[in-house]
């Protein structure tokens, strides 16, 4: 037996209805936090056995002549709430992406804390070379000091007060005896006053002169010393040495020693390389003046040895064809770059 439920709705209490669920409707989809809870909203309203279901499931006990009021009615309603869920949809997800942006903000403009990596200058590279090359042939690194005194820069290298060849080499005098070495020597005196022979030692360092500056003259540059001290040394050995090292520093190209003067040597040469079809001087050396190792009380009967100086600024900017030396000292990094 079928019972019949007859519970009688009226026009209005439909409408009532659909305008409460409306008012619901707006609400709670504003208020969704995201996409799921939207499609949850969705089903619970427009789902089969939804609310909107629900109320035209009544429609049927109405009057057959009011149930299209309440039917256009219904369609305008599930219309509103598409439209509002595809809204708040759309407002949650730019929501989202507006979030993200400013969350992965990336300021292009600002201050930068990229440190480039730095490289050696060409001058340490230089140095480095000479340094490698000597040390492959049984030389070790000696320094001295850049403020030297007038006794090691000069006078016991055989250049006493008022020798001429003073004058070639002008300096920076810090007052007292105390001055700016005018070349590397000095170390000579200095490592034979700490080491007795034999020794093979370089000496890299700065030196200064009183020179105006200009493309082959700075009052700062670098010299590389070079002393080879022991029995029974003599010019072959000299000879021997510089043109290996310049062989390998250049490449095997002509070497030519000039006779020349040092006053801490004798005899003293010149020694040229013929680079790019001219010879070029490259740097001094000599045998070991015996003034010299007397002055150390050291024997010059027994010990002998040679000399050579050379400027690391002339094989820089040979080795690389630079044609000012003020170059290496600007500091400008599109010049450094290249190297
Ligand atoms: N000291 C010299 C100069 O600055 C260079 C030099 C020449 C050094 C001959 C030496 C040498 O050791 O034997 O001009």
């Amino acid at each position: 037996m079928i019972r019949t439920v007859s519970a009688t709705v009226s026009l209005q209490q439909l409408t009532d209805q659909l305008e409460c669920l409306e008012a619901e409707a707006a609400a709670t989809i504003a208020a969704a936090a995201d996409a799921a809870a939207l499609e949850d909203l969705r089903v619970g309203l427009l789902g089969k056995k939804g609310r909107l279901s629900g109320v035209l499931g009544a429609m049927g006990r109405l009057p057959g002549e009011e149930r299209p009021l309440v039917g256009q009615r219904a369609n305008v309603l599930k219309e509103q709430v598409q439209r509002l869920l595809s809204e708040r949809l759309e407002a949650l997800r730019s929501a989202a992406m507006a979030e993200r942006l400013e969350r992965e903000r990336l300021d292009v403009t600002a201050a930068c804390s990229y440190v480039p990596p730095g490289h050696r200058h060409p001058l340490q590279s230089t140095i480095e070379e000479i340094v490698d090359i000597f040390a492959g042939l049984g030389y070790r690194v000696s320094e001295g000091p850049e403020i030297e005194t007038d006794h090691y820069n000069f006078t016991a290298l055989n250049i006493p007060e008022h020798h001429p060849a003073r004058d070639m080499q002008d300096t920076f005098y810090l007052g007292g005896d105390r001055l700016l070495r005018t070349h590397t020597s000095p170390v000579q005196i200095r490592h034979l006053e700490a080491n007795p022979p034999p020794v093979r030692v370089i000496a890299p360092g700065r030196v200064y002169r009183r020179d105006a500056v200009d493309a082959t003259h700075s009052p700062v540059f670098h010299q590389v010393e070079v002393l080879a001290l022991d029995e029974g040394l003599d010019f072959s050995h000299l000879r021997g040495t510089v043109t290996t090292f310049l062989q390998r520093f250049f490449g095997d190209l002509p070497v030519r020693f000039r006779a020349s003067y040092f006053p801490f040597t004798e005899p003293s040469a010149e020694v040229d390389v013929q680079w790019r079809g001219r010879w070029l001087e490259v740097m001094g050396c000599g045998m070991v003046d015996p003034a010299v190792l007397e002055g150390l009380g050291i024997d010059p009967e027994r010990w002998s040895g040679f000399a050579a100086g050379l400027g690391v600024e002339r094989f820089c900017m040979v080795r690389h064809g630079i044609d000012d030396i003020r170059r290496l000292y600007s500091s400008d990094l599109r010049f450094l770059e290249q190297f």
